[in-house]
């Protein structure tokens, strides 16, 4: 099933929205309660379908997982961890990227894992390759199987040294949820520091473990026998917060975000101030807005944290629509992060996409022909169209794009949106847009 909204742009977004827990630091949180002997408390949680499917893995495996009395607070009780059947956990397959967090839990919890086939959205190959690698190193065994992997560790898995090829997040996030139980120290080199990582480092403290960060990103965890449940508020979305930002600036708006944090957003708030949007912070969150006059063009390169998040790459590209001149764009995280421009070439835009590297981050991907930079000539006024979102935040840059264009577009799919952005199309009323669901979204 798949729902529409359909926008009637042209009006600029004005008013005030809250940002939720950061979905990529919540679901991995949700996980780190496996590895504890007592109950966890989550605050800041966003009813967004990602935290539905992890939810509903974590139960397959006995975790009992409840409403806490605040709202947004998950309580979740893993006394009963237990291995899940297949085929229940196979059901889960296509649906999200987090259960390959679950293996080192797991493995720890009841010497055994499965994973399903992994979802997420398409926006490259995003293969597991290093996850199961380090996985290998802590002294799993690793079996792939057609409908998934299988792990198993004929003895207590073991503190090891990592050096990953690229900071990557999730397998940052792997080393982690296994070390702090392993036997032994880890000491994890070239690895992410993105907030959303750290914050799930504070998780993993309050519950026990023994990790140090070093400026040099290198991690070193201690591994303990037990570990006990947490409490613990999520840091803000801030892909959320920079979502409604960029929409503020492509429509000429002025939306306050409330829970926006200037310390996680600084290379984002210094591209908005280079491109001519204006903001103020104050102790509650961040006003976005756009103070009249042209916007600049700008070149733009995506990066791993401190650099310029990917993902708040493509909700941004809508503004740069409507700066005057060429902006550049050399997107180095991912290799297919680019296809939701077609959409907006069809509304009017001018963007020219290229397999060249334009920019000089060190990439992987130039010489491996993939379409990952691009250049933007404006401004051009967009128009409504019948659009099918193509993944979760190329789908709000088009969301962002139909609300900032004349006439009426009608946008499809919009359900990978709930995969990350709560309640979206009543926030999107609060702003005053005229955006209508022909459903509603599903309970999560
Ligand atoms: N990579 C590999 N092999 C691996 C793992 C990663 O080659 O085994 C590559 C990826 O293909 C990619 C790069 O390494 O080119 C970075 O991937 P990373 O592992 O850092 O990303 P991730 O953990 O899969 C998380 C977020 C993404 C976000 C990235 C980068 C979650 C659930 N997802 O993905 O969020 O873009 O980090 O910050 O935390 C989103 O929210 O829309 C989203 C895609």
């Amino acid at each position: 099933m798949s729902s529409t909204l359909t926008v009637t742009g042209g009006a600029p977004l004005k008013g005030s929205v809250a940002v939720r827990g950061a979905k990529n630091f919540v679901t991995k949180a949700m996980v780190a309660s496996l590895l504890g002997e007592t109950t966890s408390r989550l605050r800041n949680v966003p009813a967004i379908s990602d935290v539905a499917v992890v939810r509903g893995l974590l139960e397959l495996h006995g975790v009992r997982v409840s409403e806490g009395a605040e709202d947004g607070e998950l309580v979740l009780d893993p006394a009963d961890v237990e291995v899940a059947a297949v085929a229940d956990i196979d059901a889960h397959a296509g649906s999200s990227r987090i259960p390959v967090l679950f293996c080192g839990p797991l493995v720890h919890r009841l010497g055994e894992a499965f994973i399903p086939d992994l979802g997420g959205c398409r926006i490259g190959d995003r293969p597991i390759n290093y996850h199961l690698d380090v996985l290998r190193q802590f002294g799993a065994v690793v079996d792939k199987r057609p409908s998934g992997i299988a792990l198993s560790a004929p003895r207590r898995l073991r503190g090891t040294r990592i050096a990953l090829p690229y900071p990557s997040v999730g397998t940052t996030e792997q080393v982690l949820l296994t070390a702090v139980r392993a036997e032994g120290v880890t000491e994890l080199r070239n690895a992410a520091v993105e907030p959303e990582v750290l914050d799930l480092i504070a998780v993993l403290q309050k519950m026990g473990s023994i990790i140090s960060v070093d400026t040099d990103r290198v991690i070193r965890i201690e591994g303990v026998d037990t570990l006990t449940g947490y409490e613990h508020r999520a840091l803000p979305d801030r892909i959320e917060a920079a979502s409604w930002a960029s929409a503020a600036l492509a429509t000429g708006g002025d939306v306050y975000v409330e829970g926006a944090r200037q310390p996680d957003m600084m290379t984002f708030l210094n591209t908005f101030r280079k491109i001519g949007g204006a903001f103020d912070v104050d102790d509650s969150g961040i006003r976005f807005t756009h103070p009249g006059g042209p916007l600049r063009s700008i070149a733009l390169e995506t990066d791993v944290h401190p650099g310029f998040m990917t993902d708040w790459q493509q909700p941004l590209v809508v503004a740069l629509t409507q700066a005057q001149g060429l902006s550049i764009l050399h997107e180095t995280v991912y290799e297919n992060r680019l296809g939701f421009t077609d959409a907006l070439v069809r509304m009017g835009a001018t963007i020219q996409v290229y397999r060249e590297c334009l920019g000089s981050t060190p990439c992987r991907f130039g010489a491996q022909d993939f379409r990952h930079s691009a250049v933007v000539s404006g401004p051009t006024r967009l128009q409504g169209a019948d659009i099918t979102v193509p993944d979760l935040r190329g789908g709000f840059s088009q969301l962002i794009a139909a609300l900032a264009a004349d006439g009426t577009s009608r946008v499809h799919g919009i359900d990978l949106i709930d995969r990350g952005y709560e309640h979206f199309a009543d926030k999107l009323a609060a702003l005053g847009a005229q955006a209508v669901r022909d459903e509603e979204p599903a309970r999560v």
